[in-house]
């Protein structure tokens, strides 16, 4: 694959590339829609990801390509730069834009950019490429930053630049994944740590039910905004910073303070995402896979009934998982409204799953969904 990339970026520019990176996507094993509500969440990396090759020129040019879109753009190197559209080197433009605002020093850069993840489908396809951009400039130009300094860029990138007020756990998982370990990342301290994500007998199966991802964006900020009137209800008796800081028990003695019964019911699914978290990560410690797996089907009942981010495609994986003998647990992964689930499926039912739950699925939703298995990978790197 990175050869036939090298040979695409010969041709396009005439000259051998002199570097290569790549950054995974990733999925949420649970804790969902937690990150910007400062509580725990559980990702890892995927095998899938985006690729981008470089090498310098000396026309003072920034020059955009991608082997997935045809859409390209030639940009001088300058001190700022502002969203184009919609097209795809918005997100790159946008990590070039917060480098550059911050002062250091770039140069004309060649640049090829190649996506296996599917686009816009809820594995952080745009995490990815903006972590494999903000990698590449500061290993190239010696900016000097850390992982942790590119997590926090990134995230701005997404927040201002794109305009999605998402939280931190994308950009993160994407760039300290490690094989093999899902990572157990508190949203607030940022502290983490990288447990063991033995799966024994089961593979990690994505379902991506392909929904196009119209108002996906719009209903994201709506929940941010739902939880920031929950948790300003919550602050007038309650002395918390997030909406994660309240345990069930808090939650269930002051949780009159807030009037509105959907904001009432969106802040009850963070609160008991966050505890299932923890009891996750103990169950997956200890090799629990069964009491798991009953925590993201809890999970995703959650995010139905009371944060009202699933429909009738995620809906519909889950219902055939449940009913599926070799499938230990399942639930859908990321902001929701279409994307991908998830589910925790016996190695050697994978064939067999992956043909009936199309059939199911095209039969009750008019088109196919896509299966895909991956295993946890590592985060940003540089390919040698
Ligand atoms: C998207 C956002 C993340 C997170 C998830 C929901 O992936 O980018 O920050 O909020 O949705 O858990």
């Amino acid at each position: 694959m990175l050869d036939n990339l090298k040979q695409r970026f010969k041709e396009l520019f005439d000259k051998e590339s002199q570097n290569s990176f790549f950054a995974p996507g990733r999925v949420n094993l649970i804790g969902e829609h937690i990150d910007y509500n400062g509580g725990l969440v559980m990702p890892c990396a995927v095998t899938f990801g985006t690729y981008l090759l470089t090498a310098p020129n000396t026309d003072g040019l920034f020059r955009f390509r991608s082997t997935n879109f045809e859409d390209q753009l030639d940009i001088p190197v300058q001190g700022q730069y502002e969203k184009t559209g919609k097209e795809w080197f918005n997100y790159p433009l946008g990590v070039i834009h917060n480098l550059a605002i911050q002062g250091h020093n770039l140069q004309g850069l060649d640049m090829l950019f190649f996506g296996n993840l599917p686009i816009g489908a809820g594995l952080s396809s745009s995490a990815s490429i903006e972590v494999v951009t903000a990698f590449a400039f500061n290993q190239l130009f010696n900016a000097g930053l850390s992982k942790l300094d590119i997590v926090k860029l990134t995230k701005v990138v997404e927040n201002v630049f794109i305009g999605v007020n998402s939280g931190i756990m994308d950009q993160f998982a994407v760039t300290f994944g490690e094989a093999g370990k899902a990572l157990k990342l508190n949203c607030e301290t940022l502290d983490y740590e990288a447990v063991d994500c033995n799966l024994g007998d089961h593979y990690l199966a994505i379902i991506n039910t392909n929904k196009p991802r119209k108002l996906a964006e719009s209903k994201y900020n709506e929940r941010v905004s739902e939880c920031a009137q929950a948790l300003t209800a919550l602050q007038k008796k309650l002395q918390i910073d997030n909406l994660c800081d309240v345990d069930s028990e808090t939650f269930s003695t002051h949780k009159s303070l807030i009037s509105d019964t959907t904001v009432l019911n969106r802040a009850q699914h963070v609160v008991e995402e966050n505890e299932r978290v923890k009891l996750a990560a103990t169950a997956l410690a200890e090799n629990r896979l069964d009491d798991f797996g009953q925590l993201m089907y809890a999970s995703h009942d959650s995010l139905k009934n009371l944060y009202e981010v699933s429909g009738i495609e995620l809906d519909t994986i889950v219902e055939f998982c449940l009913r599926y003998p070799e499938v230990t647990g399942a639930r859908m992964t990321g902001a929701g409204f279409g994307g991908c689930a998830i589910a925790l499926v016996k190695k050697n039912a994978l064939d067999d799953f992956s043909a009936k739950i199309s059939e199911y699925y095209t039969e009750k939703i008019g088109y196919a969904p896509s299966v895909y298995s991956s295993d946890i990978g590592a985060g940003v790197r540089e390919l040698k």
